[in-house]
């Protein structure tokens, strides 16, 4: 038996887009409500932390330590497992601490998690395994939650996902999503081969190159697949990756963002986060711009959440 405990809301429900399909004149489009898994406003971390935290539980700990960028949507669903669940939780964020917390940072606080910051990404390593080794040597037992949930445990969240998705028999052609630290990649082309869904999986980079995301996915996935009792050796060649769409830099806004926040707003009264789903949707958006898919094809958009970061002092002005 996997550990596991159910906390999600599952399943997520998939919708049609059929507005945003007629203004872009594009295929049958869909969306899959991974913004609505629960705990602390949903998102795809709430799926890897599913198992995340059954690990940490079966390991006897009690403290979550993580790591992300100061708008972390993965730090703000794990510190509140951690209040969910008993643990304490450390926090190790990358930038300057403003005056006041809003968004995700804010959310942190509220569910009692420490937050240690970091002015520089290149030092963050470090600064989390000295924060690691100090609650060890304070008597303390941590966990430590891999950036972005991304470890092969975390990452049969999604293999199980896409279980849940093929019984809910919409046959799309396409399942496209964001992509960074790879893990929800992984479990997704995890899950494809093992549940035997038939379409393509492409992920629309946030932040990586392509062959990095080849490379790590398909690593991470062949792990995975051992703890589902498989030995499944993934090749990069197999992994469908874009990072054609992520030059301008990680949380970075541009036109493409906006317009793709502001189309999904206005056509569907859905709501996007600016840093990922965002970005994912601007290359969904072009890629039909450019003819990418046929106008037969059924497209799912598969949203990871994120949307509390639209309401971060540095987005909110801007979108
Ligand atoms: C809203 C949202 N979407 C997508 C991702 C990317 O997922 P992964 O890190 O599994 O590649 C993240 C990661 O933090 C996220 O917060």
């Amino acid at each position: 038996m996997i550990p596991r405990i159910n906390f999600a809301h599952l399943p997520t429900p998939i919708e049609s887009l059929p507005r945003l399909s007629e203004v872009l004149g594009g295929p049958k489009l869909f969306v899959k409500r991974d913004d609505q898994t629960g705990l602390a406003f949903g998102g795809n971390k709430t799926r890897k932390l599913e198992f995340l935290v059954a690990e940490a539980r079966e390991q006897r700990t009690d403290m979550l330590i993580s790591a992300g960028a100061l708008q972390s949507n993965h730090c703000r669903q794990t510190a509140a497992a951690a209040a969910k669940f008993g643990f304490e939780c450390i926090l190790v964020l990358t930038g300057q601490a403003p005056r006041e917390a809003s968004a995700n940072l804010l959310l942190d606080k509220l569910f009692g998690a420490r937050i240690v910051t970091v002015a520089n990404r290149a030092d963050r390593d470090r600064v989390l395994q000295e924060t690691f080794d100090k609650a060890v040597s304070e008597g303390k037992k941590p966990y430590l939650v891999p950036y972005g949930g991304s470890s092969p445990t975390g990452v049969l969240g999604y293999a199980f996902a896409v279980e849940e998705f093929v019984n809910q028999n919409l046959p799309a052609d396409w399942i496209i999503f964001g992509t960074s630290s790879g893990g929800t990649h992984a479990g997704l082309v995890l899950g494809q081969r093992v549940f035997g869904y038939k379409g393509k999986v492409l992920g629309i980079s946030i932040d990586e190159s392509e062959l990095w995301l080849k490379t790590h996915v398909s690593s991470l996935a062949s792990e995975a697949s051992q703890r589902l009792g498989e030995k499944i050796e993934f090749s990069p060649d197999e992994v469908l990756a874009n990072d054609g769409y992520c030059r301008a830099g990680y949380g970075v806004l541009t036109e493409a963002e906006r317009e793709a926040v502001r189309l999904f707003a206005k056509y569907e009264g859905l709501l996007l986060d600016p840093v990922y789903t965002g970005r994912a949707a601007a290359g969904l958006i072009d890629l039909i711009r450019k003819g990418f898919f046929k106008k037969s094809e059924k497209v799912l958009f598969w949203h990871t959440g994120g949307q509390p970061a639209l309401f971060a002092d540095r987005y909110a002005n801007e979108i």
